[in-house]
């Protein structure tokens, strides 16, 4: 039997926020859903988190999570009051229990599953994960001998300069045999700098206490202040490249993209430099990305282009080209082949294939037929104060430029709009729709004797 438990209920005053530190996003994903995901391959039978410092929040942000059990530790007296809170609920269980600090969000699951498998092929009272890092400062000590014993753990607070110098750092992932745990985790004392219950102390009463140590020492990283926060981000944007550039997707520079966990690449796709992709993005065999693109839930089929363009909660279809500088807002869905060009904005519209709007448009709330062809400068007027309208044009209709389209408003198949028109009726198939003040021409206006300019000239009245 192993059941986890994420220790999430700390304050993390060092990351100086109004957000509980374990609910600070990295890569598109909070550090406590991370570290509970990286357990998930162990199929614990519980999962038990501590929470305490802003722990409805904590809570709530989790509830899309199924099969939790939240333990409140109030107050929070340290890392082994935390764990202390877990005799209760785990009152009889007989198995190991996985403890994770809810700070350490790179850890692999195949790392995970070694320290388990370690863990109980030894029979050891607890095995902890350690690694050799170059800078340990602020980490605990871990002191073992060669053959991988451990005799204990000291905080850096509590080290003397020599015992400083041992880099064998404790990770705060720790594989207990629960039974034993429980009966040390009463024993523990605040006789420590902090003045807190350290559940570090419990290696020092327990026996054996043996250690995994891995060889990535970034595995190990914990945050608690935004510096390890952004040196955490840059792991994790490194690791996601190097897996996407291995299923075949190019980065022109990769150093200046980032990628969220769930954004997903078909292969011989180049992403040229500042691109950006969140939430559960999307993007075709072939496309072409950038630069400077940012896409969120946005969904593209192959072979589409992109260049400076904001893509949001949209769906492209193969083969469209976007931009530069468009903005593809939530709900614009774009069948194939359509080109949508500079300073063009498309909301919560459908475009059917082979659709054109390439300059200075914005289309809103619409349905355009296929192979629409909407002017250089047409705009929907969808709102009318209070209210939003939809605007529907049919197949091969086209619009002149700088034309209005009051919505509600409906235009047949092949309807031809002149320049400048301000539509606010339908208009039947085939038709040519015109709204515009005709042209007054006066000739000879400026006059004998006028200065260039001036204005002066015959009488309009
Ligand atoms: C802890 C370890 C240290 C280790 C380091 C690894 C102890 C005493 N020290 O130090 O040896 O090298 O992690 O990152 O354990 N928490 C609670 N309740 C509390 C206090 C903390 O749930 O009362 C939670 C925090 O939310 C956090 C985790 O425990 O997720 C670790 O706490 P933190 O204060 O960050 O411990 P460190 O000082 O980093
Ligand atoms: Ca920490």
């Amino acid at each position: 039997m192993l059941a986890v438990a994420v220790l999430a209920a700390g304050k993390g005053t060092r990351m100086r926020s109004d957000l509980p530190k374990v609910l600070q996003p990295l890569a598109g994903a909070t550090l406590v859903e991370r570290v509970l995901a990286s357990c998930d391959q162990l199929k614990p039978e519980r999962r038990l988190l501590v929470v305490g410092h802003q722990a409805e929040r904590v809570e709530q942000s989790l509830s899309h999570l199924g099969g939790l059990e939240f333990v409140l530790q109030q107050p929070q007296n340290g890392t082994g009051h935390a764990v202390q809170q877990l005799l209760e609920p785990l009152a009889g269980f007989e198995g190991d229990l996985l403890v994770l600090n809810g700070d350490v969000p790179l850890l692999r699951p195949e790392t995970l599953e070694r320290l388990l498998s370690q863990h109980r092929s030894t029979g050891a009272a607890v095995t902890l994960l350690t690694a050799r890092l170059d800078d340990p400062s602020g980490y605990g000590r871990v002191f073992a001998n060669a053959q991988g014993d451990v005799s204990g753990i000291v905080e850096h607070r509590d080290c003397s300069d020599e015992q400083r110098r041992n880099n064998l750092t404790n990770a705060g992932i720790y594989c207990f045999n629960w039974a034993k745990l429980a009966t040390v985790l009463p024993q523990l004392t605040t006789d420590n700098d902090q003045g807190e219950l350290y559940l570090t102390d419990t290696v020092a009463m327990l026996n054996p206490a043996m250690h995994l140590e891995v060889a990535d020492a970034d595995e190990i990283n914990g945050i608690n202040d935004r510096l390890q926060l952004s040196q955490c981000e840059a792991v994790l944007q490194e690791r996601l490249r190097r897996h996407w550039m291995a299923e075949g997707v190019s980065f022109i520079d990769p150093a200046s993209c980032t990628l969220s966990e769930g954004s997903r690449f078909g292969r011989d796709v180049v992403i040229e430099p500042q691109c950006h992709f969140r939430g559960a993005t999307s993007v075709g065999d072939g496309c072409r990305i950038g630069p400077g693109c940012l896409l969120e839930n946005a969904s593209l089929g192959n072979n589409v282009q992109a260049l400076y363009a904001v893509i949001r909660e949209a769906s492209v279809a193969e083969g469209c080209s976007i931009g530069p500088f468009a903005q593809i807002r939530p709900g614009a869905e774009l069948d194939e082949g359509c080109h949508i060009g500079n300073f063009v904005e498309v909301k919560n519209s459908h475009l059917a294939a082979g659709v054109k709007v390439n300059h200075l448009s914005y289309i809103g709330d619409a349905d355009l037929g296929a192979k629409v062809n909407v002017g250089a400068g047409t705009i929907t007027a969808n709102y009318d104060g209070v209210k939003k309208h939809r605007t529907v044009v049919g197949a091969g209709s086209k619009t002149g430029a700088n034309s209005v389209l009051v919505a509600p408003i409906t235009l047949g198949e092949n309807v031809t709009v002149g320049a400048g028109s301000t539509l606010t009726k339908d208009v039947p198939s085939g038709a040519l729709a015109l709204a515009r003040a005709k042209q007054l021409v006066k000739e000879h206006w400026a006059g004998p004797g006028a200065e260039a300019g001036a204005g002066a000239g015959p009488d309009l009245s």
